[in-house]
C-alpha cells in the first residue's frame, strides 16, 4: 500500500536505502560475510564468459554488472538487449553462463532468449529477479532475488538500485572465491551507499527545484556522463522520457562532438553526472562545450570532485558503487518534472509494468 504517499513511485524511491540494507542482510552468512548460493558460485566459476540479457532499465543495470564482473571478478561479460539477441546472437564462448536480469521475471523478450539458450542450446542460466516464482525464475537453473519488495509504479526505481547492488555482491563474492585481491570491503561500502541514498531522498525540495528550473518548459533534455556515469545517464534519460514525456537522450560525453551537439540550443537542459575521478576533467570539458552553445547545464557531482557552480553534490561513495547513488537524483528530478506537467506518474501512457508480448 502506498499509505500517505501520493504515488507509489515516490514511496519506492524512498525505500531505496532500506532495500540496499536488506540486500546486505539477505546476502550475509552467519559470520556476517557476504555470500551467495554455492551452486551459483560454482556456475560462475565454471563459466568462461557471462552473457547478460535484459530489457529497459534492467539492461542499464546489466551494463553496470558487466563492469563489476570484469573488474571485480575478472570474468569477461557481454550485455545484450533481449529483443535483439535472437537475430543478433553473437558467437558464443565455450562455457557461457546466461544471466537474465528482470524485475518482474515475466518479460517475454527475455523469456524467449531463455527458452532458446536453455532448451535448444542446453546452456546454464541464472535469473536475477524481484519476483520469486516468476516465469524466468522457474525456468532458469538458478535465481538471485532482489529483495526490493513489490514494485508497483511502472517506472522502475528501487528494483534498479537492487539489481546494481545484487550484481555487485555476486561479482564480489565470485572474485573473492577466485582468490582475487579485492581492495574493498563491499559490505561496508554498500552501507555507506545506503546512507548516501538516504541523504539524497531527504533532499526532495532541492530536487523539485531543479526539476522546475531545468525542465518546466523543456521540450527535450540530455544526460551525459562517462564510464559508469554514462550508463546512469541512459537510465536518467529513460526515467524522464517514460514519466514526463520529455524527449531525452543519455549518451557518453565523448560522443557529443560526433553529432548530438548539433541539437544544443539556447536553454537546452543538459544533466551531467560527475562521479568518476579519472574522467571528471573530460566530462567537465563536455559541459563547457554545451554551455558555450547555450545549454542550461546541471552538474551533479560527487563530493571530492565538486566545483563552484555545480548544482548538486552527492555524498562520496566507492567509485564502483556510484550508480546506486547518482541515479537517485535523476529519478527524483524526473518525478517532479512529471508532476509539474500533471502526468500520471505511476501509470504512464502506453506502458505496462510487465511486458509479456514480444
Ligand atoms: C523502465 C522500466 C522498463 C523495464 C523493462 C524490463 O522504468 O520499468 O524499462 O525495466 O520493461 O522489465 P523487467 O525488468 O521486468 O524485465
Amino acid at each position: 500500500e502506498k499509505g500517505t504517499y501520493p504515488h507509489y513511485m515516490l514511496k519506492e524511491m524512498d525505500e531505496q536505502p532500506s532495500v540496499v540494507r536488506k540486500i546486505i542482510q539477505a546476502y550475509s552468512n552467519a559470520d556476517g560475510e557476504l555470500t551467495i548460493d554455492d551452486n551459483i558460485l560454482e556456475a560462475l566459476k565454471q563459466a568462461d564468459r557471462l552473457y547478460i540479457i535484459a530489457a529497459g532499465t534492467s539492461y542499464h543495470a546489466g551494463l553496470i554488472g558487466k563492469q563489476y564482473f570484469e573488474k571485480i571478478a575478472g570474468i569477461p561479460v557481454e550485455v545484450h538487449i533481449s529483443s535483439e539477441f535472437g537475430y543478433n546472437m553473437p558467437l558464443l564462448s565455450e562455457k557461457p553462463l546466461f544471466i537474465f536480469i528482470s524485475q518482474s521475471g515475466e518479460t517475454a523478450d527475455s523469456r524467449q532468449v531463455l527458452v532458446r539458450v536453455k532448451e535448444e542450446l542446453g546452456y546454464p542460466a541464472l535469473t536475477i529477479t524481484n519476483v520469486p516464482g516468476s516465469t524466468l525464475s522457474r525456468e532458469a537453473d538458478y535465481t538471485l532475488l532482489l529483495h526490493a519488495g513489490p514494485e508497483i509504479a511502472v517506472a522502475s526505481t528501487k528494483a534498479y538500485v537492487a539489481q546494481v547492488a545484487v550484481l555487485a555482491v555476486a561479482a564480489y563474492v565470485a572474485g573473492k572465491v577466485a582468490g582475487r585481491e579485492l581492495d574493498m570491503d563491499l559490505k561496508q561500502e554498500l552501507a555507506i551507499a545506503a546512507n548516501a541514498i538516504q541523504t539524497i531522498v531527504d533532499s526532495k525540495n532541492e530536487l523539485e527545484q531543479i526539476a522546475e528550473d531545468y525542465l518546466k518548459i523543456a521540450r527535450n533534455a540530455f544526460f551525459i556522463g562517462r564510464n559508469l556515469d554514462y550508463y546512469v545517464s541512459m537510465e536518467g534519460a529513460l526515467k524522464l522520457k517514460e514519466i514526463s514525456y520529455i524527449q531525452a537522450e543519455g549518451f557518453a560525453g565523448g560522443e557529443l562532438k560526433h553529432g548530438t551537439i548539433a541539437l544544443i540550443e539556447d536553454g537546452t537542459p543538459v544533466f551531467a553526472v560527475v562521479s568518476q575521478e579519472q574522467v571528471a576533467l573530460n566530462i567537465r570539458g563536455n559541459v563547457k562545450e554545451v554551455v558555450a552553445r547555450g545549454a542550461n547545464a546541471c552538474i551533479i557531482a560527487m563530493e571530492g570532485l565538486e566545483e563552484e557552480g555545480d548544482r548538486l553534490v552527492i555524498p562520496k561513495v566507492h567509485s564502483l558503487l556510484t550508480p546506486l547513488v547518482t541515479v537517485v537524483p535523476l529519478q527524483l528530478i524526473s518525478y517532479y518534472a512529471a508532476l509539474h506537467r500533471r502526468c500520471d506518474v505511476d501509470k504512464p501512457r502506453n506502458l505496462a509494468k510487465s511486458v509479456t508480448v514480444e
